[in-house]
């Protein structure tokens, strides 16, 4: 299929600059090195006269304007909606309310008044202020760095969009210096790059995770516009909806809306091939391919990764008639530990597609009903899987062809009722990050090693996540199944973790997947622990109760807390219940168990049943 030609009215920057001016020519030169002549055209405005900067626009052919700072209102006011970006390099003057205003122009900006942003030689909120790099040097900071930021009223204030520290161990006063100039002249320019070609991103799935993912997206600066595909009634306002009737009906909607990004939440469509679809249409992808979904889809093709790449994984035997069947619980009951196998479905089955049996007879009764058909043609084939003692954990990883990073350990509260009695459910709350020793948490990242180094073995081509379900054992962590998506409920708890206030934003590192840029610094998490709460309906997970309305959601922002919706629709210009999992409660850092509970019990609908063990020392 043929991707569009896209037709570009050239973005248009003003640099306001007053001094030096070595940002504006790497920002201008670094355009010009792409080739962006065309597209980027750059403006100077300076408030003094002869200030080398203006030296450096003659040569450079930039449009030099040198006005007084009196006059600024005036060139700017005549001038608005011209500018797609404004760009402080060096301006050493607090801007006026009124100067924030007009550059708005709509443009989102994070909060702040101004589509106007600055770039300051220190880790933001440090070092404030004038001299930044010279106090931070005296002051013995062991780490310092540089931040962009959106403008507010206060002086290097505003919401952090790129932050990149340094190191200053062993660098005098002038290599620091150096240093920090270096980093200035690629993050400001990359920085200005990213926020002058937003991207239009389209996130597919109906679950409270793609609630959480598209939410987080639509706070990006980076964002152009969101799309949806599949939405539920409760975060549907946050894009546009694209309806289609297959995959690559909506390859040639989304290619029609310019969609640059798809991120594909739940399994099934990523088992079916839809990123293969997407990418050979030209839109990126952060999901695996067919080839790749396999880990998930196939437990089978999932062991035998693991046993080609030495990952540690529990031993297992597969049956797919009653004779194999036998053989394999031969097999389990002469092993050393004598217990009876786990039963586990071969194909994706919603994980609910798992038996822990107490005996051998009990197991024999599963593993038969599942072969008979328990869950279709997904467990027309099952593993009988050496039973392994030890916490779970879910490690999420992001992977982009070339390198692995992840997210801290989750723990996902997979049972239906508190002390993890009942059947099976899709996950009825999280917390992240798990309570671990030192010991595993080693552990945990010497497997991340091996998994890292099995996919760069095994040419892993594809941009997406991995989720590894882990069992720490006595003999360290073992692989339970693999995953290759977010975890729900696990991912509305991580997204929390990531540091906002160190410049992280999830749709600036799916955008450093898909070009292959990912490097282990992109995660920066921070220092504090989220949980999320599910709230189900009664019947839940084999036959929930529906039509409910849900009332009080409004408790929620009370006490500081997010809710992403799942298994709800719009009836009679009410929420209600359409599913068996319903909502997610979500919140990070201080008193937040207790305000999740609060939430838990003011958010109202008939049959509403929820564990309240979630997170519980
Ligand atoms: C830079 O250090 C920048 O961080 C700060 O002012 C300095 C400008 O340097 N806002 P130059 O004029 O671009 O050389």
């Amino acid at each position: 299929m043929m991707v569009q030609k896209q037709h570009f009215k050239p973005k248009s920057v003003l640099i306001m600059a007053s001094g030096n001016g070595s940002n504006f020519e790497a920002i201008v030169k670094y355009f010009r090195a792409k080739g962006f002549q065309d597209k980027v055209k750059f403006e100077l405005l300076c408030d003094k006269k002869g200030a080398p900067v203006l030296d450096r626009a003659k040569t450079l052919g930039i449009p030099a304007f040198c006005i007084e700072f009196e006059k600024f209102y005036d060139f700017l006011a005549a001038r608005k909606g011209e500018y797609d970006l404004y760009v402080l390099a060096g301006f050493m003057r607090v801007l006026p309310e009124k100067i924030l205003e007009i550059s708005s122009n709509g443009v989102f900006c994070a909060n702040s008044l101004a589509n106007i942003i600055n770039i300051h030689p220190s880790l933001l909120p440090e070092f404030k202020g004038k001299n930044a790099i010279a106090r931070a040097f005296e002051a013995g900071a062991k780490e310092t760095g540089v931040t962009v930021h959106f403008v507010q009223k206060e002086v290097d204030l505003g919401y952090i969009i790129a932050r990149q520290p340094l190191k200053t161990e062993g660098l005098g006063l002038s290599a620091l210096e150096n240093e920090i100039h270096k980093i200035e002249h690629s993050i400001y320019p990359e920085t200005i790059e990213k926020l002058l070609f937003k991207k239009n991103v389209l996130v597919f799935g109906g679950g409270a995770r793609e609630h959480a993912i598209a939410s987080v997206i639509s706070s990006s600066p980076f964002l152009k516009r969101l799309y949806l595909a599949n939405p539920n009634d409760g975060f549907k306002n946050l894009g546009e909806t694209i309806n289609f009737s297959d995959y690559l009906d909506l390859l040639q909607k989304s290619i029609e809306k310019r969609v640059d990004i798809l991120v594909v939440g739940p399994e099934n469509p990523l088992c079916e091939g839809i990123a293969d679809v997407f990418e050979k249409g030209g839109i990126k992808v952060i999901g695996a391919n067919k080839d790749w979904a396999r880990l998930e889809g196939s437990k089978s093709f999932a062991k035998k990764f693991m046993q080609r790449n030495d990952i540690k994984t529990a031993d297992y035997k597969l049956a797919f008639d009653e004779k194999s069947l036998e053989c394999a619980l031969e097999y389990f009951a002469n092993s050393k530990t004598l217990a009876p196998p786990v039963i586990k479905a071969d194909g994706l089955a919603l994980g609910k597609g798992v038996f822990v049996p107490n005996d051998f007879s009990e197991a024999k009764k599963n593993a038969k009903e599942f072969l008979d058909g328990k869950f279709g043609a997904a467990s027309e084939k099952i593993l009988l899987e050496e039973r392994l003692f030890g916490k779970e954990v879910s490690i999420i990883s992001l992977w982009d062809g070339k390198t692995l990073v992840s997210f801290p350990p989750a723990s996902d509260y997979k049972k239906l009722l508190e002390d993890d009695k009942g059947p099976n459910t899709g996950g009825m709350g999280a917390v992240a990050p798990s309570e671990i020793t030192l010991k595993q948490k080693n552990e945990i990242e010497e497997y991340l090693k091996t998994l890292e180094a099995a996919l760069v073995r095994e040419k892993a081509d594809f941009c997406g996540v991995i989720y590894s379900g882990l069992i720490l054992t006595d003999d360290g962590p073992k692989v339970l199944e693999y995953n290759m998506r977010f975890g729900d409920p696990e991912c509305q708890a991580l997204l929390e973790l990531l540091d906002v206030s160190r410049g992280v934003d999830l749709l600036d590192i799916f955008i450093k997947m898909t070009e292959k840029k990912l490097k282990k610094s992109d995660l920066k998490i921070a220092d504090k622990k989220a949980y999320c709460l599910v709230l189900a309906s009664d019947g839940y997970p084999s036959n929930p109760k529906k039509g409910a309305e849900i009332k009080n959601l409004d408790a929620a922002k009370e006490y500081g807390c997010k809710t992403y919706f799942a298994g709800v629709k719009t009836s009679q210009g009410s929420l209600t219940v359409s599913g068996g999992r319903v909502l997610s409660i979500v919140k990070s850092g201080e008193d937040t168990r207790e305000f999740v509970y609060k939430t838990a019990e003011s958010i109202k609908f008939d049959g509403k049943i929820y564990r309240k063990d979630i997170g519980k020392k």
